[in-house]
């Protein structure tokens, strides 16, 4: 049986990752370390709930005890780090618990993976490290690290650790850099499931500046599938990016989600723009096709109706976020 240290697993991606692993394999054994913030919500994981192979920590990434108590009674060999602070508005608006989670964070989970020895250590990092491309042009994994937001720098900085622990050590590390994820559990401050939301609700549609900054979405399965072949195939001390080759701006990913649930254009409002708002992000994703042979598997057009059906079908996990009464789903679980 596989070990796998997953933090953050509460989130958007991370639990998309635990119930597609634990319902694909039976190989594998999860331990989900998660701080549950705002971001974490242990509904997303209904799913593995009660599974044997399944076991779940409340707590922080930048708990050295905690982390090595977890190291040692699971006999973890086997770590992916998805815990971060994700959202570029909010590390604009306060920059300092990025640097904690994301790079302190970063770092205790490397000194305890060095002494306890770990086999694959991999960083889910972002094509956000890459900073903003013009017009032309696409990120590969040779493109220097340009980060432009608190959040991304913070990224950056975690992936530089991450290489030099293997550089330093010799720790076989791994660091995958996908672009823009849309799916199922996505927190509603994220362009696309907020967008949906707000149409439903007949609500303003924020859109930054002229709209016409574009964003390579990809679906959370396809990222997910990658994460699990660089797991398993990917070669120590590599870097892999992950991309869908769908490039849209945001204007007409808004236009998109009205069409496809009939409401009119009124609802779009331009507001003021991100500050330091990257204006294009493009992966080559070439290496990880060419290398590890993996494919995108989702069309944009099937996935992204299948992302506004869950979300129209699945209202009370929005509205219970909305509410804030998700926060209660812990203590129902698990007690105080
Ligand atoms: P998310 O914000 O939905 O989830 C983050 C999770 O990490 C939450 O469950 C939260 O409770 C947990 N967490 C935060 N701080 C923690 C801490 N100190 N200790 C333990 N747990 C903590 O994020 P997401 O969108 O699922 O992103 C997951 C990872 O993927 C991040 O590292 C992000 O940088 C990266 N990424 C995201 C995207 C995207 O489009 N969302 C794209 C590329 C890469
Ligand atoms: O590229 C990968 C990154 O994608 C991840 O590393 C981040 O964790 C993830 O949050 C995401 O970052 P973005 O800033 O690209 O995602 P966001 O959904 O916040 O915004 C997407 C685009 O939409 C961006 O150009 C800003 C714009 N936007 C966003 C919001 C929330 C709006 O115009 N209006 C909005 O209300």
């Amino acid at each position: 049986m596989k070990k796998i240290l997953v933090t953050g697993g509460a989130g958007f991606i991370g639990s998309n990752y635990i119930n597609y692993t634990l319902t694909h394999r039976d190989d594998v054994e999860i331990v989900n370390l998660d701080k549950l913030t705002y971001a974490g919500n242990l509904e997303n994981l209904k799913p593995v709930e009660g599974k044997k192979n399944y076991h779940f920590v409340k707590g922080d990434i930048t708990n050295k005890e905690l982390v090595d108590y977890i190291f040692r009674k699971f006999e973890i060999k086997h770590v992916i780090n998805f815990a971060a602070e994700s959202h570029v508005d909010r590390s604009i608006l306060g920059s300092e618990i990025f640097y904690s989670t994301n790079v302190i964070g970063t770092n205790v989970l490397l000194e305890a993976s060095r002494r306890f020895e770990v086999e694959r250590f991999l960083q889910i990092s972002t094509d956000e490290v890459y900073g903003s491309l013009g017009p032309e042009g696409f990120f590969t994994e040779k493109t220097p690290l340009d980060p432009s937001s608190p959040y991304s720098s913070s990224k950056a900085a975690a992936d530089m650790m991450v290489q030099a622990f293997h550089h330093t050590y010799g720790m076989p590390t791994l660091i995958t850099r996908c672009s823009n994820n849309y799916g199922q559990l996505q927190f509603p401050e994220k362009l696309i499931p907020l967008m949906i939301i707000n149409i439903m609700n007949d609500k303003k549609l924020p859109v930054y500046g002229d709209g016409l900054n574009v964003r390579d979405w990809i679906y959370v399965y396809d990222h997910n599938r990658a994460v699990d072949l660089v797991m398993e195939k990917g070669k120590p001390g590599e870097v892999y990016n992950i991309g869908a080759e769908r490039e849209m701006k945001n204007i007409e990913i808004v236009k998109l989600l009205l069409n496809s649930l009939g409401k009119t254009e009124d609802l779009i409002e331009y507001v003021k723009d991100r500050p330091g708002h990257d204006r294009r992000y493009a992966i080559d994703a070439s290496k990880i096709k060419n290398e590890l042979g993996w494919q995108p598997a989702y069309e944009f057009e099937t996935a992204i109706d299948e992302t506004v059906k869950w979300y129209l079908d699945n209202k009370p996990w929005w509205e219970n976020i909305l509410s804030g009464d998700y926060k209660n789903y812990y203590n129902l679980q698990y007690g105080n």
